[in-house]
């Protein structure tokens, strides 16, 4: 093919009564009878074709004849526009055409190519190929390219080792279920997809690599998000004879050069440290949003005697009163819409949401009346109230508080437009729990993940009362979203052991699983620290997308199927005999139930396609 001048979208004046060599798919034509224009699209923008009577009748029948999404080879005379459009890069000139070629022709497509479409995301995911032709998804993956590259560029300058680990692996528990690929050569054997290179990467520790970075695919079959994948990347990396401060230095100097390179935005290191604990109290969270105020205030000394029993009560009971005060809030926020956030706090177990509002110099709404001079006094102190604002309460156990008003926050935050656009706040949240209770499975996780180090008064708490161990780990957090995270890991086999059996590990269990470790740790192995960010977040929150989606070429939908190339799908039965597998699915293959299901799909897609 004959060489091409430039993309499309950056035929500017700088190439002025040049001849050019365009390729690029029709973006939509527009003939005034006389006159043809043709918008033709590539990923690095639209530049104006025009074609008329000048150009001669075979070039007008072409132009006339061209549908959306053709693809075009176009020769012509770049020119000066006489209407020039100020919103486009390429909008000072037009390209005038004198040969046009149809390399190929489009059906009409499902939905138009445009960033401002209305089509589901199932159509979109199932037609992938024209949802990405859309400029907001081809700059999203544009700039996921470069954010890699900085990173390889990052790691690289700074002595690191890129090795690349196993996909068909053992379980590492990294807290979701795995991925299992079933083994033909060992019938009944499953390999596991990792859920994280975690193991690995601290092996090559005790190999002597020091320091190693991947960006790494990671499997976990857990409930989807729109901030989590199935399959998703991490920028994974670990080191020796590092402390918790050398981890975060690299880490904080990596997104520094990112944000340079990718954002053009200089990145005010070190970055804040603020401990798991006064996380959870100042905004309810471990990942907190700290690109706004409205921080959460702990009112129980002052309610503690209170005349209003909901608030002494639950002191008293061992819990806590808290509240949030929302500036303008008192005109902004009616019992109606109160009420509706109350409503959705009962899922977090708050039995309510007391408020009021304080307006011309008074405490008023429901409980004003209980509200005693101390209390009114110690409210103003505590807000420095000025007229206008809400305040909203929750009496309840602490974790109970802190779920309510994180959510109270990030809602109010975002209905009162709190949140300052094209912002990146990042924050490190330090100082972990090292377990957490999982109220789904009742029981205790590793909060982190097994192999992190508890801190000093952790490792003796390992005996004792290990659910009071603080560990050595740390989190990455932008705009209250998790980044990444890290820890220090046990490089010492008591250590490991006595956390495996803090976990209900037997002692036989935790040899069958994790041997290899243990009798590694045996053998010469330095102390290691490490992290992983999310790549797919990280990008999207660059490309401040709403879903992870966005910043990934082919993702799965939210039931974790793909829809285009339909996985998962049914195998041959023969397959699975040769691996010794017996399926007893709900529809199997060639069955009535089966064969409606895809008669379904196929209607979907078809009234998918006409609308
Ligand atoms: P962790 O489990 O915290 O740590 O994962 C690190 C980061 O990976 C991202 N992430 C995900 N992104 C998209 N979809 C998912 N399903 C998903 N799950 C996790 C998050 C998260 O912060 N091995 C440890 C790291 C270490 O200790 O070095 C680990 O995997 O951004
Ligand atoms: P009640 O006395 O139950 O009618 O509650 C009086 C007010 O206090 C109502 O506005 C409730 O929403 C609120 N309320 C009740 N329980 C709690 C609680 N645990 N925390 C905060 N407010 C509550």
């Amino acid at each position: 093919m004959e060489t091409r001048t430039d993309y499309c979208g950056n035929i500017t004046t700088k190439y002025e009564n040049q001849n050019v060599n365009l390729y690029g798919w029709v973006q939509r034509v527009r003939n005034l009878g006389n006159l043809i224009f043709i918008d033709l699209r590539d990923r690095e923008g639209i530049v104006q074709i025009v074609v008329n009577q000048d150009s001669g009748k075979e070039l007008m029948d072409i132009a006339t004849s061209l549908g959306n999404e053709y693809v075009l080879q176009v020769k012509g005379k770049v020119v000066k526009r006489s209407s020039v459009n100020p919103d486009m890069k390429t909008g000072e000139v037009e390209v005038d055409a004198s040969e046009i070629k149809v390399l190929n022709e489009a059906k009409n497509p499902p939905f138009e190519i445009k960033d401002d479409l209305n089509a589901s995301e199932q159509t979109r995911l199932k037609y992938r190929y024209l949802d990405l032709r859309r400029p907001t998804l081809q700059k999203a993956l544009i700039m996921r390219s470069k954010i890699v590259e900085s990173i390889h560029q990052f790691f690289d300058q700074n002595g690191f080792i890129n090795i690349e680990t196993p996909d068909l692996g053992k379980s590492t528990p990294e807290g979701a279920r795995d991925y299992l690929v079933p083994s033909r050569i060992y019938p009944g054997s499953f390999y596991a997809l990792p859920q994280s290179p975690q193991l690995f990467k601290q092996l090559l520790m005790g190999a002597g690599f020091d320091k190693y970075y991947q960006i790494a695919r990671c499997f976990r079959d857990e409930d989807l998000r729109g901030d989590r994948q199935p399959e998703f990347t991490q920028i994974d990396m670990e080191t020796s004879f590092l402390d918790e401060k050398g981890v975060q230095d690299i880490t904080e100097k990596m997104l520094q050069k990112v944000m340079k390179d990718v954002m053009n935005i200089d990145l005010r290191l070190p970055i804040p440290r603020i401990t798991w604990t006064d996380a959870m109290n100042r905004y309810g969270s471990d990942k907190p949003d700290t690109r706004f105020g409205m921080e959460i205030h702990d009112l129980s000394p002052i309610f503690k005697d209170s005349e209003f029993k909901v608030f002494s009560g639950a002191i008293a009971d061992g819990g806590c009163v808290k509240a949030i005060c929302v500036k303008d809030g008192a005109k902004a926020y009616s019992r109606k819409k109160i009420d509706a956030m109350q409503d959705y706090i009962k899922r977090y177990h708050a039995k309510g949401l007391a408020w009021t509002k304080f307006e011309d110099g008074k405490f008023t709404g429901p409980i004003s009346r209980f509200l005693g001079d101390d209390e009114q006094a110690g409210l103003k102190k505590e807000f420095n109230l000025t007229d206008g604002e809400l305040i909203l309460f929750v009496a309840a156990p602490w974790k109970v508080c802190c779920d309510s008003f994180d959510y109270l926050r990030r809602t109010i935050a975002k209905e009162m437009g709190l949140i300052p656009a094209h912002v990146f706040d990042f924050v490190w949240v330090v100082d972990w729990p090292l377990f957490e209770y999982d109220e789904g499975d009742d029981e205790w996780i590793a909060a982190h993940h097994p192999f992190t180090m508890p801190d000093d008064e952790g490792i003796k708490l390992l005996d004792t009362d290990p659910h009071k161990a603080h560990a050595r780990s740390y989190d990455i957090v932008m705009n209250g979203d998790e980044m990444g995270g890290g820890s220090i890991r046990i490089h010492k086999r008591w250590i490991q052991e006595k956390m495996l059996k803090a976990l209900g590990f037997s002692k036989e269990r935790a040899y069958k699983q994790f041997g290899f470790l243990l009798d590694a740790l045996d053998m010469g192995f330095p102390p290691h620290a490490g992290l992983a960010i999310g790549l797919d977040r990280f990008a999207m929150m660059l490309a401040e997308k709403d879903n992870i989606r966005d910043v990934l070429a082919f993702p799965k939908n939210s039931s974790a199927s793909e829809p285009m190339m339909h996985a998962p799908a049914p195998v041959e039965d023969l397959q699975l005999e040769e691996l010794g597998i017996e399926v007893t699915p709900k529809a199997k293959k060639g069955t009535e139930e089966y064969n409606e299901r895809l008669n379904e799909e196929a209607d979907a897609d078809v009234k998918a396609h006409e609308e």
